[in-house]
């Protein structure tokens, strides 16, 4: 029913890059249950526009990433190292171990995780920029950062720019909002990565609150699932990259189709009044 039969996937740019990336991309946290068919889910979702692929060290996929990515153009392959590893050669370990999994010569967008405040912030983006330099990553992000942090984070930069802030958010989780991180992050062009864009399944498994009942309606209005709406709905924020994870082609198609159309902005403020 929610085969998407022509492929119009939207793009924006990424951070002050000047490069354009899917404004839906697929994440890979908690892949590896049956991975013949999570490679597929992943080429369903690269065919249909979803050419920007999440992981990170942490999730033990970046070798299915990579197995989907291989031989493909045109992808974009972001990863992550973890807090436990932000001293400077802990970085450069890290990255070039990605590489080794993910079988690629350049890490698109490398990320970090988590903020670790025992670590000098100067100290991991030193690592991060001299990473840029030696052609290793092509762009600079952080995950989970509140406003302080990517502050701090971009205070000691001194030839690249935070691309992105990859944070939760969804229509049930809305703390970014409220903590002004989409709002900043807006205002000094560091594009939002939004994950668990579904709530980790649980959008999905609501029934009968209000809610549910306007992603069904809005839904019904525009041909279109729940997941579709959901993912439609930071879409429709502009700066955001919603990043779902599928299992199945069958998911995974039905998500490329939370972009390449619009909701009315009736329908996107009926979803945010549910703050
Ligand atoms: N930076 C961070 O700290 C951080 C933290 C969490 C996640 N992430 C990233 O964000 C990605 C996405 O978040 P997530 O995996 O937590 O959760 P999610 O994408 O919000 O939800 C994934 C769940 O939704 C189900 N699902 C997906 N598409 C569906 C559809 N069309 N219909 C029904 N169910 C559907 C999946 O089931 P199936 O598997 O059966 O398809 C899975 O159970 C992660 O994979 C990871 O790359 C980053």
């Amino acid at each position: 029913m929610f085969m998407s039969s022509v492929i119009v996937m939207e793009f924006l740019e990424l951070g002050k890059s000047g490069e354009k990336i899917p404004v839906l991309g697929q994440g890979t946290w908690k892949l590896g249950l049956d991975r013949e068919k999570e490679k597929e889910a992943l080429l369903a979702g690269i065919e249909n526009g979803m050419t920007l692929i999440d992981t990170a060290e942490m999730y033990g996929t970046e070798d299915i990433a990579g197995e989907a990515a291989r031989g493909r153009e045109g992808l974009f392959i972001a990863t992550k190292v973890s807090p436990s590893h932000f001293h400077y050669a802990d970085v450069i370990k890290s990255c070039n171990a990605s590489l080794e999994r993910l079988g690629i010569g350049c890490i698109d967008l490398y990320q970090l995780h988590w903020p670790n405040s025992s670590v000098r912030i100067k100290e991991t983006m030193e690592a991060m920029e001299k990473l840029v330099e030696d052609g290793k990553i092509r762009h600079i992000g952080v995950s989970n950062f509140s406003v302080r942090e990517m502050e701090e984070a971009m205070g000691v930069m001194k030839r690249n720019e935070i691309a992105s802030n990859q944070i939760e958010y969804s229509v049930i989780s809305r703390r970014a909002e409220k903590e002004g991180i989409t709002d900043f992050c807006r205002k000094n062009r560091i594009t939002v990565i939004a994950y668990s864009p579904l709530g980790r399944g649980s959008v999905l498994s609501m029934k009968g609150d209000g809610l549910n009942a306007a992603l069904e309606e809005i839904g019904g209005a525009h041909g279109k699932s729940r997941a579709q709406v959901a993912l439609n709905w930071l879409v429709s924020k502009g700066n955001t990259v919603a990043i779902p994870k599928a299992g199945s082609m069958s998911h995974a198609i039905e998500n490329s189709g939370g972009a390449g159309w619009r909701m009315e902005r009736e329908e996107e403020e009926r979803i945010d009044g549910f703050l």
